[in-house]
């Protein structure tokens, strides 16, 4: 048998108990172990580390000394099946992300821009006044139509309809620590008919990939060259014999980018909109930029604002919605930060606790966008989308997508929080989420400070 390798730094806590305590109280957890070893310790499973420098090694050499594994990213795997990018690594993860990317890429976002104020507007317009509702949930609403127009190109009628049903439901059933417990431990995934959890998720998976394959038929059979969107990308494309992807490969990667794109970026607007609103100084800072820049928003001018850049960062810092990067395993013998990591070692950047570093961020729990105002952090320092191999491929569109539905959200309507809870961090599957999805009280339309003078003036 073959030895098992040793971890430095392990933790003291029982296995069970370390597994228990990430999937309940993730940031606890991670809070716990690092004043037992403050930037590199090991659970039973895996060696993490949150200093700058161990950082840099392991994403600057991410094709050499490590291989950006996925065989530790199994959780993901009945939602996103075998081919997903996420699945795949070596030449085929580089050549899968290379097909991937062009729609994410920066000179694209442009023609998405629009297409996020507009339904900004939309749905903002449509909440009732006075009335509490939850943030997270409705800005939910707009990002997964914005990947899903980033995936498909333009998608009305009723498959688009029943798709964007089935995905808010399916997320809906990790959105809690308990029922995301059902991802990491295996023996909970019982079907137990449609009214158990895992009996549920497959009935709803199994809908999700009858609409999925019913589209790519349809594609198939009405194929567009003109078209730019991921799925025409990916059906265009040939593997070295001259093979197309096939319906399984198109639907592993559909639903990757379909769920990857839509969670992550609607939780990091809840999070922008509770930090704007529970920070009044923040609000008044942004507002002040926002109406500097007149009328008429332009979504590039927007999108290149400092303070809300900033503002945006912090939000991305101080809970990341990705806690972790994916596992990337030592090829070789590695040294680092001093201790000898053995080959076949599964090793993973620590976002959270990176971005709670006291020599980084003072007072790291105080939400300040300043400090990105004033410094400029590296790669290595600040990196709420990972890096190297398999840095986010939605990052330019997410930032995008954050800065822009803030800036409108913003200048056009009146916001308050429903409470002064402060609204605290939990698990959502595998990415941390507001508790109470940020509860939120529209209490009318905007009225600039000049307009009102305007009309006053007018009387
Ligand atoms: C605020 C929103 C988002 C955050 C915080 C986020 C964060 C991350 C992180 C930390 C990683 C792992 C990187 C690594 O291991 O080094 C990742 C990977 C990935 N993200 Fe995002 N993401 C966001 C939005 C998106 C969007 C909009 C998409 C669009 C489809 C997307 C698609 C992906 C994919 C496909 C991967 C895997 C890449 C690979 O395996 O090569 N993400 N993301």
């Amino acid at each position: 048998m073959k030895d098992k390798i040793k971890l430095p730094n392990p933790l003291k806590i029982p296995t069970l108990q370390q597994s228990i305590e990430w999937i309940i109280n993730p940031t606890g957890f991670m809070e716990k172990a690092v004043l037992e070893y403050p930037d590199l310790f090991s659970t039973s499973t895996l060696v993490s580390v949150n200093h700058p420098q161990a950082i840099q090694k392991i994403l600057t050499n991410d094709r050499k000394m490590f291989v950006a594994s996925s065989k530790t990213s199994t959780i993901l795997q009945p939602l996103i099946g075998d081919y997903s990018v996420i699945m795949v690594e070596g030449d085929r993860h580089k050549q899968q992300r290379q097909l991937l990317m062009p729609p994410f890429h920066k000179e694209r976002m442009p023609a998405y821009s629009q297409l996020i104020c507009n339904l900004t507007e939309k749905v903002f317009s449509q909440l009732p006044q006075n009335k509490p509702f939850q943030a997270r949930n409705v800005l939910q609403e707009i990002s997964l139509q914005v990947i899903l127009e980033v995936v498909f190109g333009l998608c009305e009628g009723e498959r688009y309809e029943k798709l964007k049903r089935l995905l808010t439901l399916i997320t809906e059933i990790f959105k809690s620590p308990l029922s995301s417990s059902i991802l990491f431990l295996p023996f909970l995934q019982q079907d137990l008919g449609s009214w158990s959890p895992w009996g549920k998720f497959l009935r709803q998976r199994q809908q999700i990939d009858e609409l999925l394959y019913a589209e790519i038929a349809e594609r198939r059979q009405q194929y567009d060259p003109e078209r730019i969107d991921i799925l025409s990308l990916l059906m265009a494309a040939k593997d070295e014999q001259g093979e197309p992807m096939s319906d399984r490969e198109l639907r592993d990667e559909l639903m990757t980018m379909l769920i990857a794109g839509h969670e992550t970026t609607a939780s990091a607007m809840a999070w922008g909109l509770y930090w704007i609103h529970h920070v009044p100084q923040v609000r008044e800072k942004l507002l002040q930029e926002l109406d500097s820049l007149g009328e008429s928003l332009n979504p590039m001018t927007v999108a290149r604002l400092p303070y809300l850049t900033a503002v945006c960062n912090e939000t991305l810092r101080i809970y990341p919605v990705a806690m972790l990067t994916f596992a990337r395993v030592t090829q070789e013998r590695v040294e680092l930060l001093g201790h000898q990591l053995e080959p076949g070692t599964p090793v993973v950047g620590c976002i959270y606790l990176l971005h709670h570093r006291e020599d980084l961020y003072p007072q790291p729990k105080q939400f300040k966008p300043e400090r990105f105002l004033e410094r400029q952090f590296s790669p290595y320092e600040f990196m709420p989308f990972g890096g190297g191999v398999r840095r986010c491929v939605g990052d330019a569109l997410a930032q995008l997508e954050m800065k822009l539905v803030i800036a409108t959200i913003l200048s056009r309507y009146q916001l308050t929080l429903f409470d002064n809870q402060p609204e605290k961090p939990h698990r959502r599957g595998v990415t941390l989420a507001p508790a109470k999805g940020v509860k939120m009280v529209m209490t009318g339309e905007r009225v600039r400070q000049e307009e009102r003078l305007r009309e006053l003036s007018q009387l």
